[in-house]
């Protein structure tokens, strides 16, 4: 038998020696198994997915024929690095029309991200050196945190309660962490609550990074993805530019999660240093897919589309969630309805079963009643339900819940 040599060459940060050898089965692969499981054991009935986190319709038919025509033209071919200002300049317009930010330089002030999430796993490296804190609201989207602790960082997690409406506690932050502290990554409309931000909150956040010298990023991931009101930007209150950056992406807007586009914006030397981590990283997003996404930008009226049907179908998952018991608000934007987690259930017949966490709720809610959600443990007990559910048109988005409703009706929950 050869010498596996393999195994022992693995960095630390992912295992080292251990790598792959670890028996523990992460959140997302235990609701994966759960819901094999029960479809096996069910075969034939519908799964109503409330679990996932993309969107259930493809993008709109006239950004795929503009990525058909950009495809088309030869010019578009070669490798796009962070030269063309097609999408810079549709993001400045963007940024001013959809959330009345003003002066954003094209040139200086806006570079194109292969989506949200490349843009957050590269960016540490502009920042981290080992021992450095980054500051991450929690529960929450890890990807920054992740690849700063890859480069030696340190996480503090800061958390996010029902009793704060989501936002941080930026004074509980310890000082000995604030002294180490560089970045500060904020997300709002929220993964995974759906709280949304305020223009005094992001004045505190201005105030407080400068006063700390700290930098802002802030993940609009769900921007203009609101039920009432204008979309906020972080960029929107004065003196954000000088703290920071926001990064906004067509995946969850525009239903293009797989096209992977999007653009960081704001402070110019930050936006610059991100524009030096990437050109060592990737070679840019296709120009075809840049400019689709650029049409994007210029056609808000999509995405107002889209957050109307969302809308629609959160109200109606509010009262079906209401009727079982669970103390379910209407978010302000997003697509995910965050309620806190059953301690029990009760059926008709008296038999009760008790939850320990959320994850306990939600595989009892996959096994018994072929519903998907996601539980969240880090801040109390609670579960994510999301209205990207499979559903054809209002008729049939009618009919899905209709069928949640039954299946929970034999149920009370406790909490
Ligand atoms: C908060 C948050 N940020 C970023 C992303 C990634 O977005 P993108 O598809 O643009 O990489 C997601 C995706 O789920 C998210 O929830």
């Amino acid at each position: 038998m050869s010498d596996n040599y393999i195994q022992n060459l693995f960095a630390e940060r992912i295992g080292g020696k251990n790598y792959g050898k670890s028996t523990a089965i992460y959140k997302f692969e235990k609701i994966k198994r759960a819901r094999l499981a029960a479809v096996a054991a069910n075969p034939g009935i519908e799964i109503l997915d409330l679990g996932i986190g993309e969107p259930d319709e493809m993008a709109f038919p006239e950004v795929v024929a503009k990525l058909h025509a950009e495809a088309n033209k030869p010019e578009n071919r070669f490798y796009a690095d962070n030269r063309d200002d097609v999408l810079k300049q549709a993001a400045a317009r963007y940024l001013e029309k959809v959330c009345g930010v003003k002066g954003i330089d094209p040139e200086t002030e806006v570079l194109h991200s292969i989506g949200s999430k490349a843009a957050l796993s590269i960016l540490p490296a502009a920042f981290i050196n080992p021992g450095d804190y980054v500051i991450m609201t929690t529960p929450g989207y890890p990807v920054f945190g992740t690849h700063a602790k890859y480069y030696g960082g340190l996480v503090y997690n800061l958390p996010l309660t029902e009793a704060n409406h989501y936002l941080p506690d930026l004074e509980s932050i310890p000082t000995d962490v604030l002294q180490k502290a560089k970045v500060l990554v904020l997300n709002y409309p929220n993964n995974p609550t759906g709280a949304s931000a305020t223009v005094e909150f992001y004045t505190k956040v201005v105030e407080w990074a400068k006063k700390n010298r700290i930098v802002v990023l802030s993940d609009c991931a769900y921007a203009a993805l609101v039920f009432e009101g204008k979309p906020l930007s972080f960029l929107a209150v004065p003196g954000a530019k000088d703290v920071g950056i926001e990064l906004h992406s067509t995946s969850k807007s525009f239903n293009m999660t797989g096209w992977r586009c999007g653009f960081v914006a704001g402070n110019a030397l930050l936006v610059k240093a991100y524009g030096d981590v990437k050109d060592n990283t990737d070679s840019g997003q296709f120009l075809a897919i840049q400019h689709a996404a650029a049409y994007c930008f210029d056609h808000p009226e999509i995405t107002e589309k889209i957050a109307g049907k969302y809308s629609r179908r959160m109200d109606s998952l509010v009262e079906v969630l209401k009727a079982s018991g669970f103390n379910a608000k209407k978010p302000k934007g997003s697509f995910f309805l965050y309620v806190k987690a059953p301690k029990a259930a009760v059926k008709k017949d008296g038999a009760r079963v008790e939850f320990k966490s959320a994850e306990d709720i939600s595989q009892w809610l996959i096994t018994e009643k072929l519903i998907s959600t996601v539980p969240w443990d880090d801040i109390g007990a609670y579960l994510r339900f999301s209205v990207t559910f499979n559903a054809k048109d209002a008729a049939d988005e009618k009919r899905v819940l209709a069928e949640l409703a039954k299946r929970l009706s034999d149920v009370k929950f406790e909490f």
